[in-house]
């Protein structure tokens, strides 16, 4: 049976789009089926799996105005094992179509359901914001990643982003259905710099057992996988950042286990 994690903090540029392109990776390597759905309007997380962004006619987010099926827009990337429901740039007025829609928190929880036994992991890319399109990604989720950048303010917005999770947790008892936080990743940690080293001890403080044991290093090959738009570990595979995702996916699948 397939779980659904969502990448979400709606602070930009805290690695959800890297740890989402990278962990579908690495999990892909470990010879599990993958679904990474991009709800970006930025479309990095498409085009870093090789996806060509041109050549997306219709997005996840047609499917969220019902102009789209799922089926309609599924695509394979060019990871082995890895499946894209693609995003799209330029997509105009679909939390106001959202809004008007009578099922607004499930219209994507609606869809996982259908395809979410055909993969082993769904890894949602979540946009910078806690508008609907992250509310439809959190009640799709059966847990959620907290990527959390190792620099100064690291902490801010957390507290929206839990009340928001636990409104979420809220919607979901409905079905019987629950939203844990599957874990919270330490991102960018800069060695040189002792306050990331302050950071991560306020934020393993917080969260506790939750945060990954994994902590995820800046490194330069990972920025410059991004411009050559794919995840770093395919790019350099061996490099530090590569070296850590491979590790937070073994990390991944043995929470599951513990589940
Ligand atoms: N470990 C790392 N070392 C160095 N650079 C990194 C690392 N992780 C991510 N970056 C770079 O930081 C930038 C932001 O990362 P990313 O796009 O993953 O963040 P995001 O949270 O998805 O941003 P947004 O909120 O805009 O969607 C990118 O340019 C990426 O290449
Ligand atoms: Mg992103």
């Amino acid at each position: 049976m397939g779980i659904v994690i969502s990448i979400a903090n709606q602070k930009g540029g805290v690695g959800k789009t890297t740890t989402a392109i990278n962990l579908a990776s690495s999990l892909a390597n470990l010879r599990n089926k993958i679904l990474l759905v991009d709800l970006d309007y930025q479309a990095n997380a498409t085009s870093c799996m090789g996806v060509d962004r041109g050549a997306v006619h219709k997005s996840i987010f047609d499917v969220f105005k019902r102009e789209a099926t799922f089926q309609d827009i599924l695509i394979k990337s060019n990871h082995r094992n890895v499946d894209v429901l693609p995003a799209k740039t330029m997509v105009e007025g679909v939390e106001e179509v959202i809004i008007a829609d009578s099922n607004r928190d499930f219209i994507l929880h609606d869809i996982i359901q259908v395809i979410k036994d055909n993969y082993d992991y769904i890894l949602i890319d979540c946009p910078p914001s806690l508008g609907y399109i992250t509310t439809n990604a959190l009640v799709a989720s059966d847990g959620v990643i907290i990527p959390v950048q190792c620099e100064f303010l690291a902490m801010d917005g957390l507290t929206q982003l839990l009340n928001t999770i636990r409104t979420v947790q809220n919607k979901k008892k409905v079905n019987k259905e629950d939203l844990t936080i599957y874990g919270v990743l330490l991102t960018m940690l800069d060695k040189r710099v002792t306050s990331g080293f302050q950071i991560v001890n306020e934020i393993k403080t917080y969260f506790k057992e939750k945060v990954f044991k994994t902590i995820i290093p800046r490194n330069i090959t990972c920025s410059n996988a991004t411009f050559y738009g794919m995840p770093v570990t395919q790019f350099s595979p061996r490099c530090k950042s590569s070296v850590s995702y491979k590790k937070l996916a073994k990390e991944v699948v043995s929470r599951r286990e513990q589940r």
